[in-house]
């Protein structure tokens, strides 16, 4: 076999956020089959490229994941340099961890690019460090897709202190919500939901955890994903801070950047 595969991190969509490996990996490709949230300005950046959206949301039904696998092989065994392209990082909730396993069972040489997730860089480009001395010693990062799945680590944590990011959380706010609040957390915790951040289209809402499950996603933004951070930390964003400055005066909390 002389093809291979890079399973490459696209970060946030920004071309400027992704890493010097992901570009040289990207220039070289012969193949890059890329996700949904991959944006066209990063997939500029492999001319030389055939490639091909697998991505789960597309018109059509999401490609199954053993196809994506099947191709990648059958490109690698063929001596293509393959990229399988992804967004934020390629192991967080993205399926990675899956795609090595099966090049690694064909015996297929890969390697694999960190991309910087939009667990930590929405909040990031939010102005929100997740961690900040005095207010929070640690962050976690969940999945807001199935309740089986977040309602037991959130029930682990503490009300103060930590900051909790949920990905793919956003049909789920008022449910995530409405168990914080049950789980002790004051209604006036800030909370953010970070809507197509590292795009152009970037939204930012920042309000008290309370107002989390009424907050609207704008028309227009109806298919972005979106990114929850709940804790003392989002009091830090400049948003927020326009918020704190605007109380009294009957401004809402909400503001769009
Ligand atoms: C299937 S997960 C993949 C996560 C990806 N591997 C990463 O590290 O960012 C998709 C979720 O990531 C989050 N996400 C991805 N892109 C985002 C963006 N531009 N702004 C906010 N959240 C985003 C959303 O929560 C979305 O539902």
């Amino acid at each position: 076999v002389s093809g291979r595969v890079a399973i490459v991190g696209a970060g946030p969509g920004d071309p400027e956020l992704l890493t010097l490996r992901a570009v040289r990996e990207l220039e070289r490709a012969e193949l890059v089959l890329y996700d949904a949230l991959v944006s066209p300005e990063v997939l500029a950046l492999a001319p030389n490229a055939q490639r091909f959206s697998v991505g789960k949301r597309a018109f059509r039904p999401s490609m199954r994941q053993e196809t994506i696998h099947a191709l990648m092989i059958r490109a690698a065994r063929r001596g293509k340099r393959v990229v399988r392209l992804k967004g934020g990082d390629p192991f967080v909730f993205g399926r990675g961890g899956e795609e090595v396993l099966a090049l690694r069972a064909a015996g297929i040489p890969y390697e694999v690019v960190p991309g910087i997730s939009s667990s930590v860089s929405a909040p990031a480009l939010a102005g929100i460090p997740v961690t900040h001395r005095g207010l929070a010693a640690a962050f976690t990062v969940v999945s807001g897709h199935a309740e089986a799945a977040w309602r037991p680590v959130l029930a682990g944590i503490a009300p103060r202190g930590h900051t909790v990011v949920v990905l793919m959380g956003l049909a789920a706010r008022g449910a995530i919500a409405a168990f914080l609040l049950e789980r002790g957390f004051a209604p006036t915790t800030p909370t953010a939901l970070l809507l197509a951040a590292g795009t152009p289209r970037a939204h930012t809402w920042i309000g008290p955890l309370e107002a989390l499950a009424g907050f609207e996603v704008p028309v227009g933004l109806a298919d972005a994903p979106g990114t929850i951070v709940v804790g003392d930390v989002v009091g830090l964003s400049p948003a927020a801070l326009r918020r704190e400055a605007a109380e009294g005066d009957g401004e809402a909390y909400a503001h769009a950047r």
